[in-house]
């Protein structure tokens, strides 16, 4: 098995008397779509917000590719080659598909001092990552505001690849999806972890989990608590590993 993009180690988040994280020990490894779950409040978010550079941890270390690393701001972890598509997607609407993958990183061309923008080039580039996500979308000239929510994800998913992303954290992407627009998002989480990289994809839906991911972690009241391969587990198991109800959940909770 090739070594983990990212390991978590001891990772510890607290808002003044609040402990929202503590303990977590995790690895994220390139190739596999890994799920958060957990109830409400269980820590999934402000964990992959420390992941993506937006919280400072208060205890522990990330160490991407075998080195401790330290983010300021989710710049930094964009730098390090993580990006993290957030529920809001962050999408400009009236600029066009293309407008957005390239948003604040545009090619230019300089012409007697004064940079163009090099628009051939990036339109040719956004329309090979769309087809090569089989996005189903012909134009990337058309405004992200005249998308569906299932489009608009695929945009946000190309805006991560143009990036180089090597880690693409996924919060709740089909929460707000009809049936058909879900479908297509799971395939293109599916297809980022074929094209190499590591996918965190957080989600309520136990089913949509055993679709995709290869492997599972359960948070509980700021603790990891559980962490399956798919195909060691049930959805039983992963429900029981949430609500607490499970022997292994119990047994730690009375020892904490
Ligand atoms: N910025 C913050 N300031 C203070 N407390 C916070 C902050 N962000 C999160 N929390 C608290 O940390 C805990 C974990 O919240 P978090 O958002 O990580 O949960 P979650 O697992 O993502 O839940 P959900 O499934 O509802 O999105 C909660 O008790 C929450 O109220
Ligand atoms: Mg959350």
């Amino acid at each position: 098995m090739t070594a983990p993009f990212l390991v978590a180690r001891d990772i510890a988040k607290r808002f003044g008397a609040l402990t929202a994280l503590s303990g977590v020990n995790l690895e994220i490894r390139t190739g596999e779509v890994l799920a958060l779950l957990g109830d409400n409040g269980a820590g999934k978010s402000t964990f992959i917000k420390v992941l993506a550079g937006a919280h400072k941890q208060s205890d522990g270390e990330l160490i991407i590719e075998g080195r401790p690393v330290a983010f300021a701001s989710p710049k930094d972890a964009a730098t390090a080659g993580i990006a993290t598509i957030f529920q809001e997607l962050a999408l400009s609407e009236n600029l066009s598909i293309a407008e957005n993958v390239f948003l604040g990183r545009e090619l230019k061309r300089p012409i007697l001092g004064i940079p163009f923008l090099k628009r051939q080039e990036m339109r040719a580039r956004v329309e090979t990552l769309l087809k090569e996500l089989d996005a189903h979308i012909s134009d990337p000239e058309a405004p992200v505001g005249s998308l569906s929510g299932g489009q608009r994800q695929a945009v946000a998913i190309c805006r991560a690849l143009n990036l180089n992303a090597k880690l693409v954290i996924m919060d709740e992407p089909t929460a707000a999806l009809a049936v058909a627009e879900t479908r297509k998002v799971l395939q293109l989480t599916r297809r980022l972890a074929e094209r190499g990289c590591a996918v965190v994809l957080i989600s309520h839906n136990i089913a949509e989990v055993f679709e995709v991911a290869d492997r599972m972690v359960v948070f509980r009241r700021g603790r990891k608590v559980a962490e399956r391969n798919r195909a060691e587990t049930t959805p039983e198991e992963i429900v029981s590993l949430i609500t607490g109800a499970h022997p292994d959940v119990q047994a730690l909770e009375k020892t904490n």
